[in-house]
C-alpha cells in the first residue's frame, strides 16, 4: 500500500510503522517464493535472460555474455532444453510482471498498436519476396516511395498466412494484412517532402549521424590513424587505413594532425563490435555486410561533412581475423558517386542495428531494470530515494517483459528486421562488456565523446 505524503528514512521511521514496511520489503523479496508467479503476485526477483529460446545464448551471469539482470518469473524450464526457460504464446499468454507494474488499458493497447505496426512493417521484406520479379529486393527507389502512397495490394501469400498462424488472437488477425488488402501507410519523412532526392546528399547523412535515431555513436578523432580496441592475439593489427592522402583535399585547407588538434574531425566506428561476428552473420542466407568506420569533418560553416568510409570484410590468415579494408571518399558524378551512395548505405545498416539494438534496447531499456527491482527489494515506499525514482520506472518492467515475448526472442520481430539477425541479442551482450554507469548522463557521455 502507498502512503504518499509522508518520507522517512529507515532511521526516522516511526516505531509503529516499521512492522509493515519490514513485512512489505519481505514480500517484494519473496526470496522463498521460487513461483511460477501469478498475476496477482508482487514479488521483484532477478533472473538471467535463459527465456529467449531454446537456441539463444544465456545472456547474463557468464564473462562471456553479461546482461543486465530481468525479473525473474518462475516459469517452468524448456522441455527441449533444461537450461532454458519455457516460452509462452505471444500475445495470447503474458509474461509475469510484478502487478504494481502492470499498465493501465490505454498504455497497453498503445504497446500492443506499436508491436502490430512494428509486426506487419517487419513481414514487408518477407512480403516482397513473393510479390517481387527480384526476390527480398526493392526493384526501385519508386518502389520505396510508394509505401509512403500505401499503394501496395498484396496477393495471400505463403508468409502471411504462417504470420497468421503465429499469432492466432483474433485481434492479430484482423491486424495483419489479408491478400487484397493495402499495407499501412506510413508517415512521409520529414526530408523527402520537398525534395524525393533529399535523403541522398552527404550533409543529409552526417545531420542523421549527429541528430538522427542514433546520435550516440559519433566520437571525436583524438589519434590518426583511428585504432582498434580488437586483441591483436586474436585479430592482429585493425587499425584504420584511412590515410592522409584519402581526406587531406577535404580539410578545408587542414593538415590532418591539425583538424584532430583543433576537434574538428570526427568518427563513426562500427568496426570492432561488428568484425568478431562478420564470418557467422555473412554466411547467414541473403546477407553482406561490412565493418564501416566513417570519418566526418568540422566545416568552417558549422556543418558536418563525411569525408572517407572504410568498409573491411575479415580476412582468415594464419590463424588470425585480420581485415581487408577499402577506403571510399565523395564523389558526385559518375560510377564513382553511386559506389560513395553504397558506401553510406553499408554505413547506415551498422548503424540502424546498433541503434534498435544497443542505444535503444539495451542501454535504454534493459539496463533500467535491474535498478527497478533493487529499489522495489531494498527501499521501502516511504524512503525518499523510492520516491524520487518511482516516476522514472513507469511502465519499463511491463514494456521490457513485452519485448522478451515479441520483440527480442528467438525468431521475434528484432531478428527479422535488423542485420544482426539470430545473433542480435549475443551481440548487443558483448557490447554490454563496455557499459560504465557513470558515462551514461549528460553531460559525461558527450565530454567522453
Ligand atoms: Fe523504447
Amino acid at each position: 500500500m502507498y502512503v504518499r505524503a509522508q518520507t522517512y528514512l529507515p532511521s526516522k521511521m516511526p516505531a509503529a510503522l516499521k512492522p509493515y514496511r519490514d513485512d512489505e520489503l519481505r514480500n517484494l523479496r519473496g526470496d522463498d517464493q521460487q513461483g511460477p508467479y501469478e498475476a496477482h503476485d508482487r514479488v521483484y526477483r532477478y533472473d538471467v535472460y535463459h527465456d529467449l529460446g531454446d537456441s539463444r545464448q544465456i545472456l547474463g551471469g557468464s564473462k562471456e555474455f553479461p546482461y543486465p539482470r530481468r525479473c525473474r518469473t518462475g516459469r517452468k524450464l524448456s522441455q527441449t532444453n533444461p537450461d532454458r526457460e519455457s516460452r509462452l504464446l505471444p500475445l495470447v499468454q503474458s509474461i509475469y510482471v510484478p502487478r504494481d507494474e502492470l499498465f493501465g488499458h490505454l498504455k497497453k493497447s498503445d504497446f500492443l498498436g506499436y508491436s502490430l505496426k512494428a509486426l506487419v512493417e517487419g513481414i514487408i521484406p518477407a512480403i516482397r519476396t513473393y510479390v517481387d520479379l527480384s526476390p527480398g529486393e526493392f526493384d526501385s527507389f519508386a518502389d520505396i516511395l510508394k509505401l509512403y502512397e500505401g499503394g501496395i495490394k498484396l496477393p495471400d501469400i505463403p508468409a502471411l498466412q504462417e504470420m497468421r498462424k503465429r499469432f492466432p488472437l483474433q485481434l492479430v488477425k484482423d491486424l495483419i494484412p489479408m491478400g487484397g488488402d493495402y499495407l499501412l501507410k506510413p508517415p512521409k519523412p520529414q526530408v523527402i517532402k520537398q525534395d524525393e532526392k533529399a535523403w541522398m546528399t552527404d550533409a543529409e547523412f552526417a545531420r542523421e549521424i549527429l541528430a538522427g535515431v542514433n546520435p550516440m555513436m559519433i566520437t571525436r578523432v583524438t589519434e590518426f590513424p583511428p585504432k582498434s580496441t580488437l586483441d591483436p592475439s586474436q585479430y592482429g593489427d585493425h587499425t584504420s587505413t584511412i590515410t592522409e592522402a584519402h581526406i587531406g583535399l577535404s580539410l578545408e585547407g587542414l593538415t590532418v594532425q591539425q583538424a584532430v588538434a583543433s576537434n574538428r574531425l570526427y568518427i563513426l566506428d562500427h568496426h570492432d563490435h561488428m568484425m568478431p561476428y562478420l564470418v557467422r552473420l555473412n554466411n547467414l542466407d541473403d546477407t553482406f555486410l561490412y565493418a564501416t568506420r566513417t570519418l566526418l569533418f568540422l566545416k568552417g560553416d558549422g556543418t558536418l561533412a563525411p569525408v572517407a568510409i572504410e568498409l573491411s570484410t575479415p580476412l582468415l590468415e594464419g590463424g588470425l581475423t585480420t581485415a581487408k579494408s577499402t577506403v571510399y571518399t565523395p564523389a558526385s558524378t559518375g560510377v564513382e558517386a553511386w559506389i560513395w551512395q553504397l558506401a553510406k548505405a553499408y554505413v547506415c545498416v551498422n548503424d540502424y542495428g546498433y541503434h534498435q539494438l544497443v542505444s535503444h534496447w539495451l542501454n535504454t531499456h534493459a539496463v533500467m531494470e535491474p535498478f527497478i527491482i533493487a529499489t522495489n527489494r531494498q527501499l521501502s515506499v516511504t524512503h525518499p530515494v523510492h520516491k524520487l525514482l518511482h516516476p522514472h520506472y513507469r511502465d519499463t518492467m511491463n514494456i521490457n517483459s513485452r519485448a522478451r515475448e515479441l520483440l527480442v526472442s528467438a525468431g521475434g520481430i528484432i531478428e527479422l528486421t535488423v542485420f544482426q539477425r539470430k545473433y542480435a541479442m549475443e551481440m548487443s551482450s558483448v557490447t554490454y562488456k563496455d557499459w560504465n554507469f557513470n558515462e551514461q548522463a549528460l553531460p559525461d557521455d558527450l565530454i567522453k565523446r
